[in-house]
């Protein structure tokens, strides 16, 4: 960044070498798609808190968030790759766009613990759970990725957290037995040192049926006659998790990978403030589900401000989207040797092109890549697909984008056109 304060909602932050955060993505901050009743992904949200009566929800939290929120707090290592600025949007060395929900694990956590009436009083439905014992964050997230009909750098994940009384689950544990739970562990998904394997079986097995309940319960109102939602459980590796797990779901004859989950780090409960509970969270992404259920085809649509887009959804229903007349799209190829000096991240190609394209762009191919024998030099040619999803685009003005795009790439990336 050259300003040297970057406002973010409302609030001005100060800016450094890691600022990595563009105007394209800043103005995404803004635009709460969670919160139009009658978008998609709002549906959805509402649909899921509705299969948690018990939980308290949250969905107002802001997005900015502190490294030690999204990464420390939660046990992430030094040099683990997610604190990339490869792969994050930093507003300054020690604040960020959040890269997940589960950033707010432990100050909600701690909330409860401590009685935080201002962060408690952000909950909907905080009589349910009024110490955040059960809580759900619905919230957009952010992510430097490359560009395709999948992927987006803003999406929405929705976070789910369940803790109980150590002491009661273990006196329930002696009156019913163990009897029919099939959890196990291994030395690469492992019962944590704190647990004893009972209280940590009975987590998993409360967490997996709480789980099956709620994409059944989503997914049977998808239609299409399918009754049953084959669920499978493949190991999985979060640094505040122990044991993990990625919860697949058999859905139209496809394994879809629906979320992230496991037993909450005991370190997280101490750290908490609630030494005396144990827990299991989740984490899933919207966007998936949301397109499958509403029959979107391409995730750009959900930003899209066509009339013809919000006008097909409403309030508490889920109804197959109408795809309306698709525009022409044009592809442009850029080729360019990679500087000498400077690495070369495609994440930061892909911030130009937003940037730059806004969401003209459809995705982005790599259509070739050689280096030179002699010389070391590398050149890489990228194909650009622009298509609009809710306008007719004249080839002028696809060229002059073009021409910024180039431009930019010179000044700002540092590469030599070809
Ligand atoms: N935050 C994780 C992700 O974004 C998902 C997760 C949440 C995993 C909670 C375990 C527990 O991938």
């Amino acid at each position: 960044g050259t300003a040297d304060k970057l406002s973010v909602l409302g609030t001005a932050y100060s800016t450094d070498g890691w600022t990595n955060t563009t105007s394209a993505i800043l103005q995404k901050t803004g635009r709460g798609l969670l919160h139009q009743a009658s978008h998609p992904l709002a549906i959805l949200k509402e649909l899921i808190f509705q299969q948690f009566p018990d939980y308290a929800y949250y969905d107002s939290l802001s997005p900015v968030v502190t490294t030690q929120q999204n990464f420390d707090s939660l046990g992430f290592s030094n040099d683990h790759p997610g604190r990339a600025k490869s792969d994050t949007y930093y507003i300054n060395r020690d604040t960020l766009l959040r890269t997940h929900t589960s950033a707010h694990q432990l100050q909600l956590l701690k909330a409860g613990s401590s009685g935080d009436r201002e962060l408690l009083a952000q909950a909907r439905n905080s009589h349910a759970a009024p110490g955040n014992e059960r809580f759900l964050v619905a919230a957009d997230v952010y992510r430097r990725d490359e560009i395709d009909a999948s992927h987006y750098p803003v999406f929405h994940q929705m976070e789910g957290v369940c803790t109980f009384e150590r002491r009661e689950v273990n006196e329930q544990l002696r009156q019913t037995g163990t009897a029919g739970q099939t959890t196990t562990f291994s030395d690469s998904n492992p019962l944590q040192a704190d647990h004893n394997a009972a209280e940590a079986t009975y987590l998993a097995e409360h967490m997996k049926h709480t789980m099956n309940s709620m994409v059944a319960g989503i997914l049977a109102r998808a239609g299409g006659g399918q009754e049953g939602f084959p669920v499978r459980w493949i190991d999985g590796s979060f640094p505040f998790t122990s044991p993990s797990w990625e919860m697949e779901v058999l859905f139209r004859g496809e394994w879809l990978e629906i979320c992230g989950c496991g037993i909450t780090k005991q370190s997280i409960m101490r750290n908490a403030g609630m030494p005396q509970r144990i827990g299991w969270a989740f984490g899933f992404g919207l966007e998936r589900l949301a397109m499958l259920l509403f029959g979107v085809p391409d995730i750009r649509l959900f930003w899209s401000h066509d009339p013809r887009f919000a006008a097909q959804f409403s309030s508490g229903k889920i109804s197959t989207f109408k795809a309306f007349s698709r525009h022409p799209s044009c592809t442009k190829d850029v080729s360019f040797w990679i500087p000498h000096a400077a690495p070369f991240h495609e994440n930061d190609l892909m911030d130009l092109l937003r940037e730059t394209a806004g969401d003209l762009i459809e995705g982005t191919q790599l259509i070739d890549s050689f280096t030179h024998p002699t010389s070391g030099r590398t050149s890489r040619c990228y194909r650009i697909t622009y298509c609009s999803m809710d306008r007719n685009v004249t080839n002028d003005e696809i060229n002059a984008i073009q021409d910024r795009v180039r431009a930019a790439m010179v000044a700002q990336l540092g590469v030599t056109l070809r």
